[in-house]
């Protein structure tokens, strides 16, 4: 049965009865921020991309961990919500020390997730429901359970087997000091020093075992990219999922797989997100490249690479074939993020100054005019994202203190966001958000409006930042919740055993899909109506103008398509109601009071 559509009469049509704002009936739309891209724009442009997070998202076996089976059974509900495209995060070989982040064989599954034949299967149940897929690269570190890094291990120091990673000497006086002093971004040393081994397993000068370098987890020893075999390696892997018909790939820690040479000190903490929202700071902070490990000139000749790769992937160029790389780069400014998805080299990179932009309009306003203005210097489509699997939920993060520091995940003793605030943003950010044109990424169950958990016991806690933290970061496990399908299912209908690795909060019962399924007003048919009404109205290949008239803190832009049709994207986070131009409301991301648009809501409206 197909569910109603939220019906916008609810919240009623503007009544124009409303004084804050000057005359916003006359708003008018100003100077061209971005232009629109031509009805035949390439699928990438403006795809809206669903990330599935394989181990929480649905469990065909009932072990309790999600598994690709569960993904294709599954997949029918991300056709019917609107999407274009889902990206799974790693499903490969794996001992799990960073939930598939720390890769031990790139070309098979973990058998927690199925098999190659599970994957053939996804895949072609995603082609049948015309969804595409686009799977996870780590590029920057293997496991250490990888056979390269065992070879390495064996071999010993000087050998070749050890150049494909980064080895070296300790220094301190007997070599028992790591050989700088970076820092791992999940907190203590970026080095572990290798056990002398009863063989050849010593360094000639020290006689001590050497280390190697982790940006990471110390089981995710990091890749020497100067090595050419290392190159030709990740270039062969990208082949090998492109021949099984993936139709892209999402690149992990795109922005570190080059290191300055020398390896020089740098005394900073390694944080891949910078954990403060900023308000009222003047950023001072430096740009990213000054790291030696992040953002080095030398990773786009790789990307230029890959694309190559990709091209000869689609050798007829026709646009429906496009195969994309989308970049994880925590690189600021804007500036140089841009440089990765030049035309020679990534197809899109994520907006993570949207994501982390305060809660203001003028943050906003300007995060938005800025990504669009840079990604245009550089013809890349930008892209929108509020939540994945490595911050916390935007319906949990946005009822936190505008302005406060943001921790890395909730715990019972930390700050506690305001939920009814959160979503209440959450919604309304999502609505600003599919509103734009570009790509959007949308993280499973905030379609929901699944609140971040902060009560995962912490003896079950398996995010290695809790652990290298000595137990005071607890980290990311909480937004990697069970997805909540049913509510009087065992495990919420994550599978039929009611085992869940991480359990499921009690909030998550009653946000469960078959209790918004078909509900008016709830999170789900919001989702489902701004995708269908996006769609609709081509507002992801639009152009994009400010739309004047209204307070400071209003955010309100003009979204016109190439047909000549004008959508205006209104978002109010002032604390009085404003009124809303005249013409037909599509959607609004909450109640509308005496046809105002209230404090932390958003609005569509079809201009005449
Ligand atoms: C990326 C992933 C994150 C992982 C890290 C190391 O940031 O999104 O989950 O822990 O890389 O691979
Ligand atoms: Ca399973």
């Amino acid at each position: 049965m197909r569910p109603k559509r939220f019906d916008p009469g609810r919240v009623g049509h503007h009544t124009g009865a409303v004084t804050t704002i000057s005359s916003p009936t006359n708003a008018a739309q100003s100077l061209l921020l971005h232009s629109p891209d031509g009805p035949d724009a390439a699928w990438w442009r403006h795809a809206v991309i669903y990330q599935v997070y394989p181990r929480s998202w649905a469990d065909g076996n009932g072990d309790g961990i999600g598994d690709l089976p569960g993904v294709t059974a599954r997949l029918p509900y991300l056709r019917d919500l609107g999407v274009d495209a889902l990206w799974l995060s790693p499903f490969y070989t794996s001992p799990q020390a960073d939930a598939g982040y720390d890769v031990a064989d790139y070309r098979d599954i973990d058998p927690v997730f199925g098999t190659l034949r599970d994957a053939d299967a996804m895949l072609a149940r995603a082609k049948e429901l015309g969804l595409r897929v686009i799977v996870d690269l780590v590029p920057n570190h293997t496991s250490d359970e990888h056979e390269w890094f065992q070879a390495a291990l064996a071999a010993g120091p000087g050998s070749p087997e050890r150049d494909r990673y980064i080895f070296r000497k300790g220094s301190g006086q007997d070599g028992n000091e790591p050989p700088n002093n970076w820092k791992s971004v999940f907190r203590g040393p970026a080095w572990t020093q290798v056990e002398v081994g009863e063989t050849d397993d010593q360094d000639a000068a020290t006689k001590l075992g050497q280390w190697y370098l982790n940006l990471f987890d110390s089981k995710q020893p990091d890749l020497n990219w100067e090595n050419p075999e290392v190159r030709a390696e990740f270039e062969s892997i990208l082949r090998f999922w492109l021949e099984r018909g993936v139709d892209g790939a999402r690149v992990d820690v795109a922005h570190g797989l080059v290191k300055r040479k020398g390896l020089p000190a740098w005394d900073e903490d390694n944080v891949m997100i910078d954990d403060h929202d900023g308000e009222g700071e003047t950023k001072a902070s430096l740009p990213t490249n000054a790291a030696p490990m992040w953002d080095q000139d030398g990773v786009h000749e790789i990307y230029r690479a890959w694309r190559r790769v990709l091209e000869e992937a689609n050798p007829t160029g026709d646009p429906a074939q496009d195969k994309i790389l989308c970049a994880e780069a925590w690189v600021e400014p804007i500036e140089r993020l841009v440089d990765y998805t030049r035309p020679d080299e990534m197809h899109q990179a994520f907006n993570f100054a949207f994501l982390t932009s305060p809660w203001t309009a003028t943050d906003l306003r300007d995060v938005i005019g800025e990504s669009l203005l840079e990604n245009d210097r550089v013809g890349a489509p930008t892209t929108w994202v509020m939540s994945n699997h490595d911050v916390i939920r935007h319906a949990s993060r946005l009822g936190l203190p505008v302005g406060s520091h943001r921790p890395n995940g909730l715990g019972p003793d930390g700050p506690q966001p305001d939920l009814e605030v959160g979503l209440r943003r959450a919604r309304a950010a999502t609505t600003l958000m599919l509103g734009l044109p570009g790509s959007a990424y949308l993280y499973q169950g905030e379609e929901l409006g699944l609140p971040e958990s902060a009560e995962v016991p912490d003896d079950m806690r398996q995010d290695p930042v809790w652990f290298r933290s000595n137990h005071t970061e607890r980290g990311r496990d909480g937004c990697r919740i069970p997805m909540a399908w049913e509510a009087d299912a065992p495990a919420l209908g994550f599978n039929t055993t009611g085992e869940a690795w991480l359990p499921q909060p009690a909030p998550y019962r009653e946000l469960a899909v078959d209790q918004q399924v078909g509900v008016e007003g709830s999170t789900l048919e919001l989702y489902r109506t701004l995708l269908a009404s996006r769609r609709e109205h081509d507002l992801g290949t639009g152009g994009l103008s400010a739309l004047e008239g209204f307070d400071d803190d209003v955010v309100a832009f003009v979204n016109e398509a190439h047909d000549g049709a004008r959508v205006a994207l209104v978002l109010n986070l002032g604390a009085e109601p404003v009124a809303l131009p005249d013409g037909e409301l599509v959607v609004a991301s909450g109640d509308l009071v005496a046809g105002a648009l209230p404090c932390d809501t958003a609005a569509w409206v079809l201009l005449p």
